[in-house]
């Protein structure tokens, strides 16, 4: 994509952002050849929750119903959309078709990420029949992209400890959460991530979904993936690497190696941060400041939408977050980690409201 056209492009994606809030990614990949440039979106976390008969609850309906539409009004058009997981809230058959009636609006091709929201009701077996495989990999256009479920976790855990179904999703769907365990991607993901990425050459450019973030960074939250490590380290070998990441609701980046990490926001709610609300010592990579998040009495707080570009394979994040400063994550060259253009090393005061 030539520079004219990216301003363009941001133009187009900045004009649209004065209808409101955008809570859905538009990415930009610009690797290679100018004729493989493409985009794609990514929404995540709608947690679209049933309250009875039909009844949703209205707020977490319309931050998707809001996520399609501006995507569907995108210029350029993605050529797919992914969405990042925690589609329901409790994984009920009720939420998943609902969820699903409301992403069927997308004119676009989409392929789904595995929510611990989505699977611990029924172990993934309804969202299977509407979405396919739980964990697979793709090709498009000179980019390997690979979709894991990285919210697996003990087998003892998962099937000898609940009544039911739902006891054990009531579990897993709380944040603070004791009785929950530690998520995972899991031996026999592993096996078959390590043989499907023996076939692409270490120079092409691989891109991978998870839910939860593949890095560890607080526990008991579970904003951690227990054998994170062991994902690296197959993804190592690779030039260039990228992986986003739902479930966590704020904004978080990191770099580890070759591997840059970058969470989407939430069409739902945000998170707190582990720091503010456990008054403990940050949890967050070193690298991520903070979003500054001081207005939960507005229903669109914190979430917001970022449109990624990825120039020669390094992301480049700009976030449009509703009510609140802009921000740029850029990859730093100099230092080869993803940095905030203005804030790096520096708190962010209060918001703005205008
Ligand atoms: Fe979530
Ligand atoms: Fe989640």
């Amino acid at each position: 994509m030539s520079t004219i056209n990216r301003r363009d492009f941001i133009k187009s994606a900045s004009s649209v952002l004065v209808a409101g809030v955008l809570p859905v990614s538009l990415i930009e990949l610009a690797f290679a050849k100018s004729e493989q440039n493409f985009t794609f979106a990514y929404i995540s976390d709608s947690h679209i929750q049933h309250i009875k008969g039909s009844k949703f609850v209205r707020n977490w309906d319309r931050g998707l119903i809001r996520a399609v539409a501006e995507t569907n009004l995108m210029d350029p058009k993605p050529d797919f959309v992914i969405y990042g997981g925690d589609l329901a809230q409790l994984g009920s058959k009720p939420e998943l078709d609902h969820g699903m009636e409301l992403m069927s609006a997308l004119r676009y091709d989409t392929k789904y990420v595995m929510g611990e929201h989505d699977y611990y009701l029924d172990l993934g077996e309804y969202w299977e029949k509407l979405n396919g495989p739980q964990y697979y990999s793709f090709d498009h256009k000179g980019v390997h992209f690979v979709v894991l479920n990285s919210i697996l976790t003990y087998d003892d855990w998962t099937h000898n400890r609940w009544k039911d179904g739902e006891e054990r999703m009531g579990v897993m769907a709380g944040l603070d959460n004791p009785n929950g365990s530690p998520f995972m991607v899991g031996k026999k993901q592993r096996k078959w991530l390590k043989k499907d990425l023996a076939r692409v050459n270490r120079n092409t450019p691989v891109v991978v979904f998870s839910h939860s973030p593949l890095q560890k960074i607080f526990k008991g939250w579970n904003f951690w993936t227990e054998d994170a490590e062991q994902v690296q380290a197959l993804l190592k070998p690779f030039k260039k690497v990228n992986v986003f990441y739902g479930h966590v609701h704020q904004i978080q980046y990191n770099q580890i190696g070759n591997i840059s990490f970058h969470s989407a926001m939430a069409t739902a709610w945000p998170w707190p941060y582990p720091s503010t609300y456990k008054q403990a010592v940050s949890h967050l990579p070193k690298l991520t400041v903070e979003m500054n998040r001081a207005d939960p009495f507005f229903e669109r707080d914190a979430t917001g939408w970022q449109m990624i570009d990825i120039h020669s394979g390094n992301a480049d994040m700009h976030y449009a977050l509703a009510n609140n400063t802009r921000r740029t994550l850029a990859f730093n060259k100099k230092t080869g980690r993803p940095e905030d253009t203005k804030y790096q090393g520096k708190i962010i005061l209060p918001q703005q409201h205008y």
